[in-house]
């Protein structure tokens, strides 16, 4: 009995407890051998006999068992050990990328315009001349196409030079009223510090019945959304020319690098063009079958934006892919 209890104490690890629990406690093992003596035994001594056995087997079971647990306990805090995490040492760079500042910027806009129900619209980047032109009250020959440095296919189709465009197509789609924004990518044959042949805009328009939309909605939703965009600035509204609204204004901020004063930037005006908007022209309702309506449009350049936003002094490096640049929008 002793032999048995110490093969059992002895163990040192788990493997070996288990060939010693085969070798006593198995089905051909050591206690079931001295279980099967019981046969031989006379019948007046089977009772005590079973009852001895069945005492040490119990006995032995509760060494084994207390064993088993010892040993256990020993595995789980060798493997522990193995698993030991060092966490003074440096971890993996997190090299995580940033949107674009003009993706970013576009996003912002949007997202004013999306909080006040205006729709997203698109169209597509190669134009034909009546929604890129001709229906903005831009008829052949208008002396206004040259403000646009258009890049023609040999077909008569363009690459749209602004998102006006989509202003068209939407009317002939849908019903009055209309309530959308416009963001894409324009083209222009021009390239130096201030422009790219390809930038984006947000156009908007919005189409209430006649009499309804004024351009005080105009000054007052621009206003509310140039703060929304650069904060406490001031904004002023001055007379231009668009050839599809009528009063035509392009709006101004003051400087939010010189907060007016004057600088490199401005042009030292103190002021910070932003924004071109009117009201649309009755020739432009006119082209689509729109009758008794009024509205309001604007457009803006996303690129500008995101310039004067980041402080960003020349317009190329937005299209360059400098990762040096790109980086710091992390
Ligand atoms: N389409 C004009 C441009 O590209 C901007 C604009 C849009 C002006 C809508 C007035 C109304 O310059």
């Amino acid at each position: 009995m002793e032999a048995l209890k110490s093969k059992i104490t002895d163990c040192a690890n788990l493997e070996e407890l288990e060939v010693v629990r085969v070798e006593i406690f198995g089905k051909k093992g050591i206690l079931a051998a001295e279980f099967a003596k019981l046969k031989d035994i006379p019948p007046a001594e089977k009772k005590d006999f079973a009852k001895s056995m069945n005492e040490k087997k119990v006995e032995l079971q509760n060494i084994f068992d207390a064993k088993k647990l010892e040993l256990e306990a020993i595995a789980l805090q060798k493997e522990l050990e193995s698993q030991k995490i060092d966490i003074s040492l440096y971890g993996y760079e997190n090299n995580k990328g940033a949107l674009h500042p003009v993706k970013d910027t576009m996003d912002k806009i949007i997202d004013y315009f999306a909080t006040l129900n205006f729709s997203v619209e698109s169209g597509p980047l190669v134009e034909n001349d009546f929604n890129n032109f001709e229906a903005l009250n831009l008829p052949k020959n208008h002396p206004a196409r040259e403000m646009q440095d258009t890049f023609f296919f040999a077909d008569g189709n363009l690459l749209r030079t602004h998102t006006s465009p989509v202003q068209i197509r939407t009317m002939q789609n849908q019903k009055p009223p209309i309530r959308m924004i416009a963001p894409g990518a324009v083209f222009r044959r021009d390239y130096d510090l201030t422009h790219t042949p390809m930038f984006h805009q947000v156009e908007g328009l919005l189409v209430g019945k006649k009499g309804e939309v004024s351009f005080a909605n105009l000054k007052a939703i621009l206003e509310d959304f140039l703060h929304y965009m650069f904060g406490d600035v001031k904004v002023r509204f001055r007379p231009s020319f668009f050839p599809f609204t009528e009063p035509s204004t392009e709006v101004d901020i003051s400087c939010i690098f010189c907060k007016g004063d004057g600088c490199r930037v401005c042009s030292h005006t103190g002021w910070l063009e932003v924004l071109g908007s009117g009201v649309v022209d009755p020739n432009v309702f006119k082209a689509v079958g729109y009758e008794n309506v009024s509205g309001y449009a604007f457009g803006l350049g996303v690129e500008r934006f995101a310039m004067l936003l980041h402080g960003i002094g020349d317009l190329r490096s937005m299209f360059e892919g400098d990762i040096r640049l790109l980086e710091q929008f992390k």
